[in-house]
This record gives C-alpha cells, sequence and structure tokens, in this order.
C-alpha cells in the first residue's frame, strides 16, 4: 500500500531560541505542562530504546513517573529485557511522540537503578493490583497460556492475603540521566524548529539549532 499522499501541514506556533529555558529540565516542565493541558492520551508514556553489548536494538514504551534536575525515571522488572540491555550497556534514548502538539522531544543519556527506598516509595503508591502483576510476570520471558498467569495471581493473592504487598527484589525503577535533549516543534514547509541541549564537562548546556 503506498501511503505517499498521506501527508498534514504543522502549522502550530514555532520554537525560537530566545523562548527556550536555558535549562533543558524547565524546557521539559514547559513543554510537559502544555502536553497535559492538551487532551492527548497518555503524555508520560516515552518510548525507551536500548542495545544490548553486541549492538542488538530493542525499543518499548514505558510510563515517566518522576523528572527532576537528576534525570527520568520509570519502573519496570529488572530481569527484562531492557534491563539485561541496560546491564550490559547503560547509554539509552528516550522518546515523546506528542505528535497532537506537532511536537517531538529526544533524550539520550545514561540508565541507572534508583535506590531501593525510592523504588519501594513508588510501589507503595500503586494500585494493589498493579503490586500483584508485578509479583506474577516474569517480564519478557516465553509462557505458555494466560492460564498460567492468572493461577500465578490466584497463589500470590493467597501469599500476601493479610498484608501489605511487599516490594519484589526484582523490580523497580531506572534514573535516565541526561546528555542532550532535543526539542522538535513541526512546522510549515517541513522547516521545523530543532533544538538541541547538550551537557558540556562543567554541567553546564550548550543549545544549538539543527536543520530539520
Ligand atoms: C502505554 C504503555 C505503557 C507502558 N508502561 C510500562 C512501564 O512503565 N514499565 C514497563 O516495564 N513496561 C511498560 N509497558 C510495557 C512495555 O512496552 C514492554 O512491553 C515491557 O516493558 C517489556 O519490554 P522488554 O521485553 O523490552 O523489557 C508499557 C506499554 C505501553 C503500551
Amino acid at each position: 500500500m503506498d501511503l505517499g499522499s498521506i501527508r498534514r501541514v504543522y502549522d502550530n506556533s514555532g520554537l525560537s531560541r530566545d523562548t527556550l529555558n536555558p535549562d533543558p529540565i524547565i524546557q521539559f516542565e514547559h513543554w510537559f505542562n502544555e502536553a497535559l493541558e492538551t487532551d492527548i492520551k497518555d503524555p508520560s508514556a516515552m518510548s525507551l530504546a536500548t542495545a544490548n553489548k553486541q549492538g542488538e536494538v530493542s525499543l518499548r514504551t514505558v510510563l515517566l513517573k518522576i523528572y527532576d534536575q537528576q534525570g527520568f525515571v520509570f519502573f519496570t522488572n529488572y530481569e527484562s529485557t531492557k534491563s539485561r540491555h541496560i546491564a550490559e550497556n547503560p547509554n539509552v534514548a528516550l522518546l515523546f511522540p506528542w505528535l497532537d502538539q506537532d511536537r517531538q522531544i529526544k533524550i539520550v543519556g545514561q540508565a541507572s537503578r534508583v535506590p531501593t527506598s525510592e523504588s519501594l516509595k513508588y510501589f507503595m503508591s500503586r494500585p494493589r493490583g498493579s503490586q500483584l502483576g508485578a509479583w506474577v510476570s516474569e517480564q519478557s520471558s516465553v509462557i505458555s497460556s494466560r492460564t498460567l498467569l492468572m493461577s500465578k495471581l490466584e497463589e500470590i493473592k493467597k501469599r500476601f492475603a493479610d498484608g501489605d504487598i511487599s516490594l519484589p527484589e526484582f523490580w523497580g525503577g531506572y534514573r535516565v540521566k541526561p546528555t542532550s535533549i532535543e526539542f522538535w516543534q513541526g512546522q510549515p514547509d517541513r522547516l521545523h524548529d530543532r533544538f538541541l541541549y547538550q551537557q558540556q564537562d562543567d554541567m553546564s548546556w550548550t543549545i544549538s539549532r539543527l536543520a530539520p
């Protein structure tokens, strides 16, 4: 099928250097708040790209749960494919595709596990069903059927019937410490605005405009 005729004019207002915040995390916050105000589904959903030490790449969606000057945090199973990749190669990329606003943010950096106390704090804030789910799923392993998941769920429910569900030792967060962040704003005639923040040795950021 030829999809060449599917096209759209990007007519949102542009991005200019004088309106950019010198701090990319603050700039991210501005855009994230605008994404929240727009009626887009799951603005915190981001693509996470990883590669293992052989250079085999993989990509999946995860949810951003915390961001601040230290980085961008998501939570997952520490035995999943993504976690095995990160253990071999901490270099990752994140992508927020806010297409309703003709925007994209790309973050490149290094991922490392968050302290257990931080994972515990977030785990305890999750609904009980999600906590049980974390125990049930050996994420990324091959399973024979859904029935297996359901019977394991019953087992785990019995195990924790009388109280709080503990944090599985195989579950927790990663913080991606950014080394570069690119903000992309769609513009007419494919002459989009792109600004790249790059971290310098002294931890300050340079800003460069990139050709679209
Ligand atoms: C909208 C959405 C949000 C998701 N959020 C997460 C998440 O926060 N953590 C997670 O481990 N998986 C999340 N997933 C599932 C992952 O995309 C993926 O299937 C899973 O983590 C296994 O990936 P892996 O085998 O590459 O490790 C989400 C999927 C979708 C579609």
